[in-house]
């Protein structure tokens, strides 16, 4: 179980200033320690404004190598697709930023497999993961359905896997690659991103509820040893 902290901002510019301002860090401190940085970024919404915030920092973008956190089994170039937004705000700083899917792979089991492998030849741990949570308690895409113990639970050493979420989430219908909560969890610093009262309600009842939590949010909370801190704004 983990240490959270909460910080709560006036609005999602506020928070993007300051959630901006935390990952430069990090990344600055990885790149000081190791020469360079790897971090998993969240999809979704939320933390658009904060990369927009963040590209503009004076990092050396050329150390730094991001992956999304999960994505959606669509096209690259799609408007669904995580790997795409990350890019928009990094690839023209000279980030690395690499996909997690690629066309290639029959079904989302072996996108999973495929995205895993890749995984497997990347500096690890991670030195960062940013997550958003959805307001059904899902981060990353550990999602309730037929994958959702293997997500949880599965081999320590599997890095991402294929999900297929049931049901599928209407913001972006689709099968998904994520990061497993082991994978998740072994990074070296963990932050939370959201907006609005209803998502802070399930992270706080995922929190008190830890291991026995219906939310993907609270059973990955559960496993976290390094304090975790939870950006929100109104
Ligand atoms: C995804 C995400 C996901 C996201 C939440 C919140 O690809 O869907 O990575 O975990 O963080 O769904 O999304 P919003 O920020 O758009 O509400």
């Amino acid at each position: 179980t983990t240490e959270i902290e909460w910080w709560d901002y006036d609005d999602a510019a506020e928070m993007a200033d300051a959630v901006a301002g935390d990952i430069g860090f990090i990344i600055e401190s990885a790149i000081d320690a190791r020469g360079a940085a790897v971090i998993a970024l969240a999809g979704g919404k939320t933390p658009l404004p904060i990369y927009e915030k963040l590209a503009k920092a004076k990092i050396d973008w050329k150390r730094v190598t991001i992956i999304p956190g999960d994505e959606r089994i669509v096209p690259l170039g799609d408007a669904l697709s995580n790997v795409t937004a990350i890019g928009k705000a990094f690839l023209p700083k000279g980030a690395r930023v690499i996909p997690l899917v690629s066309a290639t792979a029959p079904d989302y089991k072996a996108a999973g497999r495929a995205a895993d492998a890749l995984l497997q030849d990347l500096h690890w741990p991670l030195d960062l993961v940013l997550l958003g949570v959805g307001g059904d308690g899902h981060a990353a895409s550990i999602f309730p359905g037929p994958d959702f113990d293997e997500a949880l639970n599965g081999p320590k050493e599997r890095r991402a896997l294929g999900v297929m979420p049931d049901p599928l989430p209407p913001e972006a219908p689709v099968a998904r690659v994520t990061l497993s909560k082991a994978a998740l969890t072994s990074a070296r610093a963990m932050m939370i991103a959201v907006t609005g009262d209803a998502k802070r309600q399930v992270i706080e009842d995922a929190v008190k509820e830890g291991q026995s939590s219906p939310y993907p949010i609270g059973r990955i909370l559960a496993d976290v040893e390094l304090p975790v801190d939870i950006h929100w704004a109104p």
